[in-house]
């Protein structure tokens, strides 16, 4: 087995107010003329698709719009969007949202290169040549999509999420721009904060750990102690937006590159059977998943040290499990799976698909499938 790592990232982010002109400038500047924007209605709504409308149009680029994105997004979304671009011949595509609405907007422009359908590219590094490229606009803090090479679309037949991860789906400019998130609910914040906070945590736990993404894990984790709360009461304050923006975007630098763990593997279960949201699975899940997790020595440790970055006095797995515990309560999080409507008849098929998924490679255990099945059942009686 090759001992080579590689480190992926975007060539180009932008960051801080007026990152949103910036990446127009950009677009400006590399002469493309016919861009497609792709979105979701909840976006739509505030006006945002309109003002990055506006942005490009005054730069002189003809706009389509695609803005019928579902949370956890479906091949169904991914053909129509696709369909839009054709009809437009658009040269260049600019998502503009959360997770949902990046990942549906990658696969769109695989596809656009590529052809075939997204299921054609399930696993790693299946396509043959670069997608359109991707200006990512990202609005929540978060799933860090906007700077992956992971793209994550929802089968509806088979109730599972395929996870493409692919370097041609890494967006060529990722798009932190604080301004984008001042009308993020609490809940919303909450959720897609503590989405990032696992990122972090099963990246410094991964078997794919290194040196680089170590710092990106903590540096992350410490962030979102700063100014996770902060961002949740006041969405307003700029300094708690533009921090929670390096937060997930340090946590995607970890994760990207180290992968992540089975509070995902999990996670996109329930996504894909009930169509959770992303965020409040793995915060439901994260305690549970690292208690399991706390039987491997190494894991023990390096969740102590996550431990002191979030605030505790002793450097144990056992306090970082209460602290995660404490802050779900204090973000107003679900208390356990009971209350998200999972239901027990599903454990057996949720634990065999979560063993299918990817992202449980790297969690430093390998867990069987009745320990899968007492992880979910612990999140469940919680
Ligand atoms: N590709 C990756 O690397 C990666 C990583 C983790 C998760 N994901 C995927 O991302 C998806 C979840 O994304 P998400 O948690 O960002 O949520 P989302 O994109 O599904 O958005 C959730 C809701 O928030 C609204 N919203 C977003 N930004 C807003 C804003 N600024 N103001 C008001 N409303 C706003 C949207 O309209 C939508 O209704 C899941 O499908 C998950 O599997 C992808
Ligand atoms: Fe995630």
């Amino acid at each position: 087995m090759s001992s080579v790592t590689g480190f992926y990232i975007p060539p180009i982010s932008y960051f801080g107010e007026g990152a949103l002109t910036e990446a127009a400038d950009y677009i400006k500047a590399k002469e493309f003329k016919k861009a497609i924007i792709v979105t979701d209605p909840g976006i739509a709504k505030i006006g945002l698709a309109a003002k990055v409308t506006q942005l490009l149009e005054e730069r002189k680029l003809s706009v389509s719009i695609y803005d019928q994105t579902q949370p956890n997004p479906t091949t169904k979304n991914v053909t129509a969007g696709l369909k839009t671009l054709k009809k437009h011949g658009s040269d260049i595509v600019v998502s503009i949202g959360g997770g949902s609405a990046h990942d549906n907007a990658k696969a769109i422009a695989l596809l656009a290169t590529n052809g075939g359908e997204i299921g054609d590219y399930e696993g790693v590094n299946k396509s043959k040549v670069p997608a359109l490229p991707l200006v990512a606009v990202n609005t929540t803090a978060g799933t860090a999509s906007e700077m992956t090479r992971f793209t994550i679309i929802s089968n509806e037949e088979k109730k599972v999420k395929m996870a493409i991860i692919d370097n041609n789906v890494t967006p060529s400019v990722a798009v932190n721009d604080p301004s984008a998130m001042y009308g993020l609910p609490p809940a919303l914040t909450a959720a897609t904060g503590l989405d990032a906070l696992t990122h972090c945590i099963e990246a410094y736990v991964s078997t794919a750990a290194s040196p680089i993404t170590d710092c990106c894990a903590l540096k992350g984790v410490d962030l979102i102690e700063e100014s996770l709360a902060e961002a949740y009461k006041n969405g307003n304050d700029t300094k708690a937006r533009t921090d929670m923006c390096y937060a997930e975007y340090l946590a995607g630098m970890a994760f990207n590159n180290a992968s992540l763990g089975y509070v995902h593997a999990i996670a996109h279960q329930l996504g894909g059977f009930y169509h959770l949201p992303h965020g409040v699975c793995n915060a439901v899940l994260l305690p549970h998943v690292q208690s399991f997790n706390m039987k491997c020595k190494k894991a023990n440790k390096r969740l102590g040290e996550i431990a002191t970055h979030l605030g505790e006095g002793t450097a144990t797995a056992e306090a970082l499990i209460d602290r995660l515990h404490q802050f779900n309560r204090d973000l107003n999080m679900p208390r356990n799976l009971k209350v998200l409507g999972v239901k027990e008849e599903d454990f057996d098929i949720l634990a065999q698909n979560a063993m299918q998924d990817a992202c449980g490679l790297t969690n430093p255990i390998q867990f069987g499938k009745e320990e899968v099945i007492s992880i979910i059942r612990q999140a469940y009686e919680y």
